[in-house]
């Protein structure tokens, strides 16, 4: 027999002796605040997740570690009516295990795609692996294969970029550096979303996508194959629709497509609460998902509903057995695959409270790529900086961690100023611990009485995760689009998007303001933009005599300052063509499309 031959026995052995409630268990997704884990043995759950900001007790490691094991313990306990099957436990580390406190955050995926070098991704990959293994964690949902076709998009920044050829390069060794050998130091990870989230009109989230098949499969399939390639055990299903029809439900898409034509055996699992926008009827909602090839059902509170309308189904026949035993298959599969029946309980794994977790040889990998991620657009001479220059340093974001990190840095919106995110640097300390003579004024005001040689100005977007990302141009966002930021946010504000333009100069005046400031005095000024996305800059791009593109460097901030010195070059390339007004949308190879700075784009000082 061969290990395959053996695994897919040892599957078949444990589907016989499963009732249809542990069936519907292992399909079922709750996240950890709504469910305790007596709850996971009494409803033979298969797994649990954290959202975005959701932790346990003081969110150290050893309270992660303690969590998953009362969860995996409740899972694996046996007696008749529950046989035991060791819980997966998922997260969003999708730079960095980022939800964490004192955890190394990585580059958004934006900054990475400038970088562009699979041999840094899978470094990468690794060090977060071992992050979560420290946690106790063993699944990611990541990377994502996004490929933004409209920096209107919220979710911009966790795309590498709006061409395939970048997305397609780095997502094989993305997956391999998660999931290594499958041995102790590896975790599942979770290509996502499928298929066609960064192609939505006007990049509205969670939007529709409308394009020919080809163009499906040439833009936003092609990534998949890379990360299938190399073995991406999960796969997660996008909120979008496509041509009309939501991928949650799209039987082609997740079934023919994925399972069938590109041999996909593994399990899909569904977004947060992706299935109730199948249907206005939960029942009708939950019947099409699992029909259309969703295997894993992400239902964060609604569980228990989940579970009562999918055994209705079973029952009543809606949904075929055949149906829910393929779905167990792949559940148990990937379990297999990825040893959790062998590993011990999260408290005894080698990995588990690991003192190499926020170690500074992992944040040396992340300074590495805040290094090569950095794109220098313009320079007048002004850089690099020197050490005994007289450096005036100001702007909002120069000093603040959070605004660096953006979204799903902690919290899922992610926060403003320096204490969330533990362990971090931010860019104005990398500046100051270069040039003895560096003084930091936010806004600028010591331009007007002191002497200075130089200003640095970083500036920028404030943090926002998905849908609260977007910017949404009002005239031309088709009816009927999901609210911004909605399934998701509780309360007021909830259906506010980031901005209407991507000129920053309306969105934040005040960054210009500081600019204009500095600049009046005859101060050279150096501009660091710390965004998500490429924005309309042309005032500040005048105003400055350098402007470097800092993407959301993470919590590393220090390391920009390696380069504007020049101990490093500039090695990054704009992985998204760069707009000269909010109502371009140029891409890579579009007819008639004219950048203010093309892909590719990316100044050095040739040293
Ligand atoms: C996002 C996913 C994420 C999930 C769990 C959803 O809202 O779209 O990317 O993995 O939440 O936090
Ligand atoms: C996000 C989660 C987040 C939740 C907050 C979801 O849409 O994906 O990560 O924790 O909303 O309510």
């Amino acid at each position: 027999m061969t290990d395959h031959e053996r695994r897919e026995a040892r599957v078949e052995a444990l589907l016989e002796r499963m009732s249809l409630d542990q069936k519907i268990g292992q399909m079922t997704q709750p996240e950890r605040m709504y469910i305790a884990p007596d709850e996971v043995k009494a409803f033979a759950i298969g797994s649990v997740l954290s959202g975005g900001g959701s932790w346990p007790g003081k969110n150290l490691p050893a309270d992660w570690v303690a969590m998953n094991d009362a969860y995996w313990a409740a899972s694996v306990q046996e007696d008749e009516a529950h046989l035991g099957i060791p819980i997966l436990y998922g997260v969003d580390a999708i730079h960095g295990h980022n939800n964490v406190r004192g955890a190394v955050i990585f580059p958004h995926n934006i900054g990475l795609g400038a970088a562009n070098d699979p041999e840094l991704i899978r470094r990468i990959a690794r060090v977060t692996a071992l992050e979560i293994l420290a946690t106790g964690v063993e699944w990611t949902f990541a990377p994502t294969l996004a490929v933004a076709r409209n920096d209107h998009w919220g979710r911009t920044y966790e795309s590498w970029s709006e061409d395939p050829e970048i997305v397609s390069r780095l997502a094989g060794a993305f997956v391999e550096g998660l999931q290594h050998d499958l041995g102790t130091d590896a975790v599942v990870a979770c290509a996502k979303h499928w298929v066609g989230d960064g192609g939505t009109t006007c990049g509205v989230d969670q939007g529709e996508t409308t394009l020919p098949e080809s163009e499906l499969r040439r833009l936003h399939i092609a990534p998949y194959l890379e990360a299938l390639r190399a073995g991406a055990l999960t796969v997660m299903a996008s909120y979008n629709s496509w041509n009309g029809e939501k991928c949650h439900g799209h039987r082609y898409l997740l079934t023919d497509v994925l399972k069938g034509e590109l041999g996909f055996d593994g399990f899909v699992v569904s977004d947060w609460d992706g299935i109730d926008q199948l249907d206005d009827n939960y029942s009708e909602a939950v019947a099409l998902g699992v029909n259309a090839g969703v295997d894993m059902f992400m239902v964060p509170e609604k569980w228990r509903h989940f579970i009562a309308e999918l055994r209705a189904h079973v029952d009543s026949g809606r949904v075929p057995i055949e149906r829910i035993d393929d779905a167990v298959r792949r559940i148990l599969r990937v379990k297999l695959a990825y040893g959790l029946f062998d590993r011990p309980r999260p408290a005894e794994r080698p990995w588990s409270n690991h003192s190499s977790f926020g170690s500074d040889a992992h944040r040396e990998v992340a300074r590495e790529a805040v290094r090569r991620s950095l794109v220098l657009l313009k320079n007048d001479g002004a850089l690099p900086l020197r050490r005994e220059a007289r450096i005036l340093v100001a702007g909002k974001s120069a000093h603040n961690v959070g605004f660096q990190c953006g979204g799903f840095s902690v919290d899922w919106q992610g926060s403003d100023g320096n204490q969330r995110v533990e362990g971090s640097s931010s860019i104005w300390e990398g500046i100051r611990d270069h040039a003895f003579q560096a003084v930091l004024s936010p806004d600028g005001s010591a331009a007007d009485g002191g002497n200075f040689d130089v200003a640095v100005v970083v500036v920028g977007e404030r943090p926002y995760a998905e849908g609260l990302g977007d910017v949404r141009r009002s005239k031309e966002v088709p009816r009927g689009s999901m609210a911004a930021g909605a399934a998701g946010v509780p309360g007021p504000g909830k259906l506010q998007p980031y901005a209407a333009t991507l000129e920053h100069a309306v969105s934040h005046p005040e960054d210009l303001a500081v600019i204009q400031r500095i600049a009046d005095r005859g101060i050279p000024v150096v501009t660091v933009l710390v965004s998500g996305r490429p924005l309309v800059v042309n005032p500040e791009l005048d105003a400055s005599r350098a402007f470097v593109v800092a993407w959301l460097p993470g919590s590393e901030g220090c390391a920009v300052s390696d380069v504007l010195f020049g101990d490093h070059d500039f090695t990054g390339r704009l992985s998204f063509s760069w707009p000269r007004a909010d109502a371009d949308n140029p891409n890579r190879g579009d007819a008639g499309a004219d950048p203010l700075f093309p892909y590719g784009f990316g100044l050095s000082y040739g040293r």
